[in-house]
């Protein structure tokens, strides 16, 4: 948003999700605007929750003047066919509609695929796109692992291997239910967050999780809200199920009921205000 501001783009933040607030002010802004775009994840890097993507369809249908730009940096390989992403993999592309496949996540490579719905505007960006003019050229061995990847996204491989992360997400999400803890999202994405609350805390419980054998993130303002710091779980499928479950048992040590109590209620309230 920084740089968009720069170059004398009106910028303007709706709040999370909420493709209402989307419609009213996409309405008001054509009025006076060529085109109105609508920025945002596909699925979210913090507490891993997944955009609204037939809802933000049906609004590009119903609004000509908006187009969407969706990042799904984060829908990569585990999520849609080929491993696309929950927009591109599952519903595909509107016309009028941007989404940015990252190559540095799930696919274990670099560099990035750019999928458009709309070809003069594919050509625009290949044309006019600043890093596509000024950047480096995508150093050989990513290349080389970008193409053994893409060709696991194409084989029959890659259905299995996105059974088997579903399987440790839907296995972390019923054992941390079962233990009070509750995952940030109820949407299944390889990203889970356990809140905690305060900055200093998580720091500390992510600091007993690695004394115990557990390497996880910690995810604090400015990425989430100040006090609601928290740990943040990227499960693959390189975790065995005993991984997922030793994790949790750990959790639930080192995160005691009534603190979690505590700390999860405003966060409950912020979801619905939401
Ligand atoms: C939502 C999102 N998009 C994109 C990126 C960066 O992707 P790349 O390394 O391909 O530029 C990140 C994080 O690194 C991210 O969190």
């Amino acid at each position: 948003l920084p740089t968009l501001r720069q170059l004398g783009v009106p910028c303007e933040s709706v709040q999370h999700n909420r493709i209402d607030r989307v419609e009213s002010r996409a309405a008001e802004l054509a009025r006076t605007h060529r085109r109105v775009f609508y920025l945002c994840d596909g699925v979210y890097s913090m507490h891993g929750d997944i955009a609204p993507v037939d809802d933000l369809f049906a609004l590009l249908e119903r609004q000509p003047k908006l187009w969407a730009y969706v990042d799904d940096a984060h829908g990569v390989g585990w999520a849609g066919r080929h491993g696309t992403g929950v927009v591109v993999g599952r519903r595909g592309v509107h016309e009028r509609m941007v989404v940015a496949l990252s190559l540095a996540k799930g696919f274990a490579s670099s560099g990035a695929a750019l999928v458009f719905g709309d070809r003069e505007m594919a050509r625009l960006v290949f044309t006019c796109g600043s890093t596509l003019i000024f950047s480096g050229p995508l150093q050989p061995p990513l290349l080389g692992a970008a193409i053994a990847s893409a060709k696991i996204h194409l084989s029959d491989e890659l259905p299995v291997l996105q059974k088997k992360a579903a399987d440790r997400i839907e296995l972390f999400d019923a054992l941390l239910a079962e233990r009070g803890l509750g995952p940030r999202s109820i949407e299944p994405s390889p990203i889970r967050f356990v809140q905690v609350g305060h900055e200093n805390r998580a720091l500390e419980v992510a600091a007993l999780l690695r004394a115990a054998g557990y390497y996880v993130n910690v995810s604090a303002f400015p990425a989430v809200p100040r006090r609601r710091a928290g740990i943040r779980i990227v499960l693959t499928c390189h975790h065995t199920l005993d991984d997922v479950r030793g994790l949790v048992d750990e959790l639930a040590r080192v995160l005691p009921r009534k603190e979690r109590d505590a700390d999860l209620a405003p966060a409950e309230r912020v979801m619905t205000e939401r």
